[in-house]
C-alpha cells in the first residue's frame, strides 16, 4: 500500500530527514519530530550512527564480492546513499531502492537514479514477494546470484500484526546462497518509559513506530548466519572511526544492527 502524499500529516520519512538535519520536511513533520525529541533527545545521534552503519555494512559486503543491493525503505536521499558507497568498490554494481512513500520516490528518482546501475521502485515491505516479483526489479537484479537486502530502520515500522518475522523469512527464502540481509532496529531497553510517548506521536503519522526490546529484535536474525561481531549497537559494528556519539557509547541497547548471511 502506497502512502498518500500529505503535507499536513506527519510523515516518517520526512521526520527522519528532519532528525538528520535535512530540508525535505514540513512544519507538521518538524512539530512531531520535536515532540519525539523531547522524550528521546539522542535520536539524531542514533540516526547518524545508523547511516554510518549502513555505509560500513555496504562497503563490507561489496568487499566480500556482493554486486547487487536491494534497499527496502530507502528513505529520502541523503549523503552517501547505497549505490554511491558501492560504486567506490565497483561502479558496475547494481542497486534497487524501494519505498512506499511517493515523496521518497520522486526525490529518489530525481537524485539517485543517475545511472543505469540504479533503479527506484514503489513497493511495500509488507508484500515482499510483490517487490521480488516486480518485473523491473527482476530485470535489474539476478536472483540466482547473491543479493544484499537492506532493512534499515524499517522493521520498527512493521507491527507484529503484519508479521515482520514472516516478511523477513519470505525474503530470505527467495535469496541465493551467499546473499546477505542487513537489519537495524531501534531498541527500547534503555528507555522503556519513553516508548508509549514515541508510539503515540507516530500513531498519527504515515508509518507507526513499534517499540521493541532487544529480546524481540534478535529473533529477526533467526535462520541467518550472523557475521561477527553479531547483533550489536550500531557503533559497535566494525567501527572504522572514532564513535560519533560518546553518550551512546555507554548504553547497552539502543539501536541494534547486524548482518546475516544466507548459506
Ligand atoms: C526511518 S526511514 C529509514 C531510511 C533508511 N533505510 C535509513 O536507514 O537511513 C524509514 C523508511 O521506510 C519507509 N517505509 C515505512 N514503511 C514501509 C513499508 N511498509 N514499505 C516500504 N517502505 C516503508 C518510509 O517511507 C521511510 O522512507
Amino acid at each position: 500500500m502506497a502512502v498518500e502524499f500529505d503535507p499536513n500529516t506527519p510523515n516518517a520519512a520526512r521526520m527522519y530527514d528532519y532528525y538528520l538535519g535535512g530540508k525535505d520536511n514540513f512544519p507538521v513533520d518538524r512539530a512531531a519530530a520535536e515532540q519525539v525529541l523531547r522524550h528521546v533527545p539522542e535520536i539524531p545521534l542514533g540516526i547518524r550512527e545508523n547511516r554510518a552503519f549502513l555505509q560500513r555494512a555496504v562497503r563490507f559486503l561489496a568487499e566480500q564480492g556482493i554486486r547487487q543491493f536491494l534497499d527496502i525503505g530507502a528513505g529520502l536521499p541523503t549523503q552517501r546513499n547505497v549505490h554511491q558507497v558501492v560504486a567506490e568498490i565497483d561502479p558496475e554494481a547494481r542497486t534497487v531502492y524501494v519505498d512506499n512513500d511517493p515523496q521518497v520516490l520522486v526525490h529518489a528518482r530525481a537524485l539517485l537514479q543517475d545511472s543505469p546501475q540504479v533503479l527506484v521502485v514503489e513497493g511495500d515491505l509488507r508484500r515482499p514477494s510483490a517487490i521480488m516479483d516486480h518485473p523491473e526489479v527482476r530485470a535489474h537484479l539476478n536472483f540466482d546470484e547473491p543479493i544484499a537486502v537492506l532493512l534499515l530502520a524499517i522493521i520498527h515500522f512493521i507491527p507484529d500484526s503484519d508479521d515482520p518475522t514472516g516478511v523477513i523469512a519470505e525474503i530470505r527464502n527467495r535469496l541465493a546462497p551467499g546473499s546477505h540481509m542487513v537489519l537495524s532496529h531501534v531498541a527500547i531497553d534503555e528507555r522503556p518509559e519513553a516508548a508509549p510517548e514515541v508510539e503515540g506521536v507516530y500513531r498519527s503519522a504515515s508509518a507507526q513506530f513499534v517499540a521493541r526490546m532487544s529480546s524481540e529484535i534478535e529473533p529477526f536474525f533467526d535462520g541467518l548466519d550472523v557475521v561477527p561481531p553479531g547483533i550489536v549497537n550500531l557503533h559497535e559494528w566494525r567501527p572504522d572511526s572514532p564513535v560519533l556519539a560518546p553518550p551512546l557509547e555507554k548504553v547497552k541497547s539502543y539501536f541494534l544492527c547486524g548482518v546475516g548471511r544466507i548459506n
